[in-house]
Formats: C-alpha cells, structure tokens, sequence
C-alpha cells in the first residue's frame, strides 16, 4: 500500500506495520504502565514495538520529572536519539510524561525532538506523528480533568507474564510541598471500577497471577455512584479485585498515611490474596519538616497508622519513601528520620536527597539551604540504618514458610528460582526437586534458611 508517512515523505510499498517505534521508560511503576497504554494507542494506529532503538522509526522517552537528576539522565538520552535521526533519515524523535509537561517548549527549542507530549494527550500520538514535518514539531500537553485512558487494553511490556500493573487513578491533589507531581500529572481522578475489574480478569484469564493497583494516593480512590449505584471507594475495590480468584494476588501503591483507613487495613486482612505490603512514604521523622512538606500528618499519627496496622496485621511488611535534607533541616530533624525508621523497623526503603524543583511550593518559599555535602552525608546515614533494618527483617523470617510467586530463575545461579512472598521480600530457592521443576506463574511453598539484607535464601516445603 502507499502511504504519506510523518514529514513529507512518500513511502511507496511498505506496510503501516512496519513502523517500529521503540519508547525508553523512566521514572516509576505508573511511568511503566503508560508506557503499555502508548504502546496499545500506536498498535492501533498500525505500529509495532521494537526493543532494538536501531531499527525504531519513532523513539521516544517516556520521563520522570521527581528529582532533576532523573532529568539530566533524560537530556543526555535526548543527544543519543539525535544521533539516531542523523545515522537514518526520517527517524522521529520524541519525548513524553512528566518532563514533557514541565519542559514544554525549552525540549522544542532544543531542537533535537520532533514531538512532545504530556501525561494525558497520548491519545493524540498517532495524529501528531502524522502531522510532524521537517521545521514542524508537534506538541501537546494539555492536561486533563477526565483522562484515565479506561477503555485501552495496554500491550504488557513485562517479561515474564506473571505480574501486571493497573492504572487506577490519575494525577494528585496533595501538592506536597517539594513535589512536581501534580503540576506534571495534573489534578486527581478516579477510573471506571468495572473498567479496572475487566481488566485484572483478563489479565488472569491469560495467566497473569498477580496485579498491582496504581495511584499516587490510592486511599483517596473514589468512583461516584450513579443511577442508584453505590460509591466505590479503594477498600471496595480492592475487595472486587481480590474476589476475581483466590489464585490472583493483588498488590497496591502508594498508600498516603494521612488517608490509609481501618477499612482499607481491615479489607487487607479480609483477603489472604492481598498481599501483605504496604508502602507508606513517611518522607521525615520530624514534625517541623512534616509541617512544611505539607503532608499533613504528624510523627504520632504515622506511628499510630503503624500500629493499627501492625495489630490487624502482624505479618504485613511496611515500606517507606524518605527524603534526606529537605529545605532548613536541623541535625535535629534528622535525628527523628532516624529514629522514626527505628522505631517502625521498615523492611525496605527508597531514600532520596532532596532536589528542589522548580515550580513547587517549597522552591517558592524555602531556600534549599542544606549544601549537597551535608544533604549526601545525611542519605548516607539512612542508607547505613536502612540496610540494617531490612537485615534484621529478613532475620525475623528466618525458620518462616511463606508461599512465593515463581518469577523465573534466578540471575546468580540458573538452578535457582526466584519469587516474591506475600511480604513483596525477595525469596531464592531450588527450582527442581524431586524431579519436579518450577516455572513462572507456579506458587510454591518456601522456607527460609538464610538470608542477606537483601534476599530471602529460602528451600522447598
Ligand atoms: N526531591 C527528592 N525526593 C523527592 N520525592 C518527590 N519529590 C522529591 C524531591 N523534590 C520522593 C518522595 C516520593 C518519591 C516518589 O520521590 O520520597 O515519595
Ligand atoms: Fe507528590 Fe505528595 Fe502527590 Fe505523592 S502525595 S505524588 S509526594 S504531591
């Protein structure tokens, strides 16, 4: 067939499928999802996915924005895209997300990209490649109050078939004060439960055996009922989603403790299938610091979510986000992040410097007046407690049997398999025994022999 491809070129026998187009995901768990909702728009639009950047006709990067050294990564990838378009004529280059949003035109002006689109206008891929033509970038980066992309089937990127990410909801009305989120994702919104239902029975019905539930702040998930309908509020979904199979598994992120409800906890215990985890970003010990990142909670009322859920839960890990040298922390503050990691013995953390980022509330109103020295020596710090406290967690599961989630092999020794308890620790084990051998997707039974701070070394039950 003929067709009139992006740019003024005419491509004279090659079919729409074969344009290949190649995305590099950055950035978090919803970054990965997006990157399956883009690849499912431009499936549609007749492109395949490529792995391979050399033989991509589109590239894109799909961006973080959270931190400018997840930015900086991206500028340099942006040279590497451009090399690609000067090696073979006619290659498209782009960027998406969140670095797309706050960049806007500044990525334009570089001149090195031929498109630019925000978090809510992938819908528009296919028109604007279409549209792009030598001089003539395309842009979108509306954002939007109803986009939650509820009617697309993503095209899983994941390699193993076994565990899936689902969207369900949107942006962020929080604002906390360092954070880039909602100017780059937009303001909060709630996707269709029984869109979220029908797509973890059709990942199960493939064979997935596990789902993790996607927001920024999970616990204010609400769908409003109409007609006659209840409203669905995240403890009722969660319990739709668990109700699918007892054999699916079901993960969520981010839980905001200001918001995290009994009922939530309570729906958690309810169901063996929902896995016991919860990622619960404290971000400060100290209530000064608390204060000013506008995460409206206290250190007492964290510790008192913890506590409630620890009673409900004993079994249930509890992980953290935490960030080291926020705008005018004393040593004191940091003492209290310290001893507020203590004093919930988190079994993993990601720990971060702060890095002020133009546009928030913080970069508004408070220097960034810890120098980057003092800011490493500090993460430093949590980072040493850090890997002592997930030690000492996995030391506690010692002797303990768990039920792990075969993934694949494992990457240190193929006769090795490897899987996640319910607790999201990573367990090893031996793939074969007794003739029989595992592969992915299989549940099997676990005890830990050892472990390492990182690892659960476990030997079939
Ligand atoms: N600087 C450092 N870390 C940040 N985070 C968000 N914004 C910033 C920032 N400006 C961290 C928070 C959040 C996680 C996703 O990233 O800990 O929970
Ligand atoms: Fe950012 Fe706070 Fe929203 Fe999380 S809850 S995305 S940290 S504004």
């Amino acid at each position: 067939m003929i067709f009139t491809c992006p740019g003024s070129r005419i491509l004279i026998g090659i079919t729409m499928s074969e344009r290949k187009v190649y995305i590099e995901t950055y950035g978090c768990q919803m970054n990965v999802n997006d990157t399956e909702v883009i690849f499912s728009i431009l499936a549609e639009a007749g492109y395949d996915r490529t792995e391979n950047i050399e033989e991509a006709d589109v590239i894109m990067a799909n961006t973080c924005s959270v931190r400018d050294n997840a930015e900086q990564r991206i500028w340099g990838r942006i040279d590497q895209f451009y090399g690609q378009k000067r090696l073979r004529e006619g290659v498209l280059t782009g960027i998406v997300g969140c670095m797309a949003e706050r960049l806007k035109d500044k990525l334009l002006e570089s001149g090195r990209v031929d498109f630019v689109a925000g978090p809510d206008s992938y819908r528009s891929l296919p028109a604007m490649l279409s549209r792009i033509s030598p001089g003539h970038p395309q842009i979108n980066v509306e954002l939007s109050r109803e986009e939650t992309y509820s009617d697309i089937k993503p095209v899983r990127i994941d390699k193993n078939g076994v565990s899936a990410f689902i969207s369900i909801m949107r942006g962020c009305n929080n604002v906390c004060s360092y954070c880039v989120v909602p100017y780059t994702r937009g303001a909060e919104r709630s996707r269709d439960p029984r869109t979220i239902q029908m797509e973890a029975c059709d990942l199960f019905s493939r064979g997935y055996k596990e789902v993790t539930l996607l927001g920024q702040n999970v616990d204010s998930y609400l769908w409003k009922g109409v007609d006659g309908h209840p409203d669905v509020d995240f403890a009722d979904l969660l319990s739709s989603v668990a109700e699918i199979s007892p054999e699916l598994r079901v993960r969520f992120s981010t839980s905001h403790p200001k918001d995290i409800s009994d009922k939530v906890i309570e729906t958690m215990a309810k169901y063996p299938n929902i896995c016991r985890h919860i990622h619960l970003p404290v971000q400060s010990g100290s209530d000064v610091m608390l204060e000013k990142m506008r995460r409206r909670y206290t250190r007492e009322w964290y510790l008192g979510r913890v506590s409630k859920i620890r009673e409900v839960m004993p079994d249930c890990a509890i992980t953290t986000d935490i960030i080291a040298g926020f705008c005018g922390e004393t040593l004191e503050d940091h003492q209290d992040t310290l001893s507020v990691m203590r004093e919930v013995g988190y079994d993993y953390a990601y720990m971060f410097q702060y890095s002020e980022r133009p546009g928030t509330l913080a970069a508004k109103h408070y220097p960034d007046d810890i120098p980057p020295a003092e800011k490493t020596r500090r993460l430093n710090e949590i980072i040493a407690l850090q890997n002592e406290l997930s030690l000492e967690s996995n030391r506690r599961d010692v002797g303990k049997t768990f039920r792990v989630l075969v993934e694949g092999p494992s990457r240190r020794d193929p006769a090795d398999s490897c899987g996640r308890a319910s607790n999201n620790k990573m367990c090893v084990f031996p793939a074969t025994v007794s003739g029989g051998t595992v592969k992915a997707g299989d549940y099997v039974d676990v005890r830990v022999v050892s472990c390492t701070s990182a690892t659960l070394i476990c030997e079939r039950v």
